[in-house]
């Protein structure tokens, strides 16, 4: 009912869940938890029927230490699984990779006893990283590639693929071998399974990202990493020029290619993009608890972090949805869920989805779930859920329906061309979103007080101007176009010929 076309589901394969499924066990099935493969065929044919494709993550760098190719490979050198991983007999080598996970992991080798040797591992001492050069890790891949999508999977969010291959004397992160594996897959895909995707996870500058394309034939779509926290910056700062900085040091991506971007997502906000002293006054503005840090990031969700503020909700969202790029929405922000920073490790933003006041949230009929629903003052579900929102016209649920529903509406905001134009006003961001049939400008005061902003814009004085939300004719005729925006005020000014 919101307008959504693609599920992102994170991980839903048998697992420990010592790093809640990013962990696989098994990549050929459900966890029990979640139900069964039948549920999952049920689920696909269910959106199908609504038009709503399904990628799922494919964690691709690393299995769980619980996996039976780990079990088997840690038994001796002579498994034929041994070398299906990353071992080493001293912990000396590949010293020049950073650690990811900084706040758990002290080394990114670990000791395993029973197999006599070093481990490699980018993440938890639980995720151990395959080995990307073993041709049968590349079969097998292809393999579960071949078993999901034969089930009408769309595709895949290809988790964590800059650290597939290791390289002495490098930092062992978007290696060209790696890219050689990642295309290798692509064309696989494209052979076996035309129209599919992968959408890859890189969390690099835009500059280290562009390669994930390559001449349209790696990755279809990557996350903008580095434009998310700009945009967090640019509210708090009351000052938009970060996020066109980081935008115009993006380069070029083929046509083929689109660009995710997001507010939010299960992971901390990440503030691996910025330099250590915007990192420091991040952390300062938006996350003043200690246990709200982790790594290098903030764990904490949308509304909290805008202050529960709908207009700071709403300038960031038609941000996003101005910008170039597949907006992704994080499951709950559309009614403005929050978090719960006492919960270990990133679990304190995947609360249960808010449906109701009911036990549970409404998320389920178990006596106890996995992570307790929301329950506080004010974002818990007694007031915050699906139910009350849909109730209220005025929610920010039916706002976020009515931003996707202009999106599909305006194919400028979605397929055209975009460019940042002078405002004259640092507060005032202005973009020029512009197809064959349609020119749109996007006008966001990012201050917390009311701004003129000029804009020059000579070729379209003459158009007509009609401003999208509020359907209202913009009188203004001048060369430079100019608008008055309350605090935090958004505008999308179609030109009409
Ligand atoms: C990705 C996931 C994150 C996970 C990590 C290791 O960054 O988004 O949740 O912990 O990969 O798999």
């Amino acid at each position: 009912e919101l307008g959504v076309d693609c599920l992102w589901l994170s991980p839903m394969y048998p697992s420990p869940l010592r790093d809640d499924g990013y962990d696989i066990s098994d990549y050929y099935n459900i966890h029990p938890d979640y139900g069964t493969l039948d549920d999952f065929k049920k689920l696909i044919a269910e959106a199908k029927k609504r038009d709503i494709r399904i990628i799922t993550d494919l964690v691709m760098n690393h299995t769980s230490d619980l996996h039976p190719w780990f079990q088997e490979a840690r038994k001796s050198k002579d498994s034929p699984k041994r070398d299906w991983y990353v071992w080493s007999d001293t912990d000396d080598l590949y010293t020049e990779t950073r650690i990811i996970f900084l706040d758990t992991e002290p080394s990114n080798w670990t000791y395993d006893e029973v197999a006599g040797q070093y481990f490699w591992h980018r993440f938890y001492r639980t995720q151990p990283d395959l080995n990307w050069d073993n041709p049968e890790v590349i079969e097998e891949f292809k393999n579960i590639a071949r078993f999901w999508l034969d089930l009408g999977l769309d595709g895949f969010r290809a988790d964590a693929v800059p650290y597939l291959i290791e390289r002495d004397h490098t930092s062992n992160e978007n290696l060209p071998e790696t890219h050689e594996i990642l295309k290798d897959f692509r064309a696989f895909m494209d052979e076996e399974f035309p129209g599919t995707i992968l959408l890859g996870e890189a969390n690099m500058w835009p500059w280290d990202l562009r390669p994930y394309f390559a001449d349209g034939d790696e990755f279809q779509m990557c996350f903008h990493f580095p434009v998310m926290p700009r945009l967090f910056m640019a509210v708090k700062k009351g000052e938009v020029s970060d996020v066109i900085d980081i935008m115009e040091r993006t380069p070029d991506i083929p046509a083929n290619c689109q660009w995710c971007t997001f507010l939010r997502n299960h992971d901390e906000l990440t503030l691996e993009m910025v330099t250590e002293e915007e990192r420091q006054w991040m952390w300062e503005q938006y996350a003043p608890e200690d246990r709200m840090r982790l790594n290098l990031g903030i764990r904490r969700r949308m509304a909290p972090l805008l202050d529960n503020d709908r207009r700071k909700l709403e300038l960031l969202n038609v941000v996003l949805f101005s910008l170039p790029g597949s907006p992704i929405l994080y499951y709950g922000d559309e009614i403005g869920m929050g978090d719960n920073i006492w919960l270990f490790d990133r679990n304190g933003v995947r609360t249960p989805m808010q449906w109701k006041n009911a036990p549970n949230a409404g998320f389920s009929e178990a006596e106890e779930t996995y992570a307790p629903a929301i329950d506080d003052d004010a974002f818990g579900y007694a007031r915050v859920n699906v139910e009350n929102a849909l109730a209220d016209e005025h929610s920010l649920w039916y706002w976020t329906k009515h931003l996707i529903a202009m999106r599909k509406e305006h194919p400028a905001l979605s397929r055209g061309s975009y460019e940042f134009v002078q405002t004259d006003n640092p507060a005032v961001l202005a973009i020029l979103r512009k197809c064959e049939n349609e020119t749109i400008l996007a006008l966001a005061n990012f201050s917390n007080k009311a701004q003129v902003a000029r804009v020059a814009l000579p070729e379209y004085a003459a158009h007509e101007k009609v401003e999208l939300f509020s359907q209202i004719p913009h009188g203004c005729k001048d060369e430079t176009h100019r608008t008055l925006l309350e605090p935090y005020e958004y505008q999308w000014l179609l030109m009409r010929d």
